[in-house]
């Protein structure tokens, strides 16, 4: 498997780029059969999720359109704290908008289920999830993804996006963290 020069020996892939850019074509068709005819508007959590996004965006033949939203829930650190705040909020109104929320990953369901309750308050015509990877085993709070990318282990994962502490968000696989509190370099 190829590695990129800055993968340190704490990072294991699990997902090659290949694969995922496999996969995040089929989403992006999926995506465009069951919006024939519409034109979603796609929420993204940062900055987790701008990579998938902007790969996904691209797979999606219709017109589109963006927004964008930050949420605090873990820190720095690798466990939930259980409490979701919203850091930045939408710049537009979605009232009567076809949402999809765009989320790099499922774990505990915490803050999508936050999420997904505070943007049908806002009254969208249609409200769905897409989530690149999924870690059911690790649920505390019920979530319906309807487009999901991958599920997998119950594993710390970084790359594509996914950080931990901020660093390995642009390595192009998707690796497991052998030891999150390892401080490589
Ligand atoms: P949840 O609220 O527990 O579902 O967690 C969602 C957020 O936690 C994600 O958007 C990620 O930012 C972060 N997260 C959960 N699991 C991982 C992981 O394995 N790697 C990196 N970030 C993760
Ligand atoms: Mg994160």
């Amino acid at each position: 498997m190829p590695q990129a020069g800055f993968f340190q020996n704490n990072l294991e892939p699990l997902l090659t780029r290949d694969q995922v850019q496999a996969r995040v074509q089929e989403l992006g068709a999926e995506i465009s059969r069951d919006y024939a005819g519409k034109s979603p508007h796609l929420i993204s959590i940062l900055k987790g999720a701008c990579i998938f996004l902007s790969d996904l965006v691209r797979a999606i033949e219709l017109p589109l359109s963006l927004d964008f939203m930050a949420v605090s829930s873990y820190g720095a650190s690798t466990k939930s704290s259980g409490v979701v705040r919203i850091t930045k909020d939408l710049d537009a109104p979605i009232e009567g908008r076809d949402v999809i929320l765009v989320e790099d990953i499922l774990d505990t369901g915490l803050t999508l289920s936050y999420l997904h309750e505070s943007l049908l308050n806002r009254n969208p015509a249609s409200l769905k999830i897409c989530a690149l990877l999924n870690k059911p085993s690790r649920r505390i709070k019920e979530v319906h993804a309807d487009y999901i990318g991958f599920e997998i282990p119950d594993k710390f994962v970084v790359g594509y996006g996914l950080d931990v502490g901020e660093k390995y968000r642009n390595v192009p696989d998707i690796c497991v963290v052998i030891d999150p509190s390892a401080n490589w370099h």
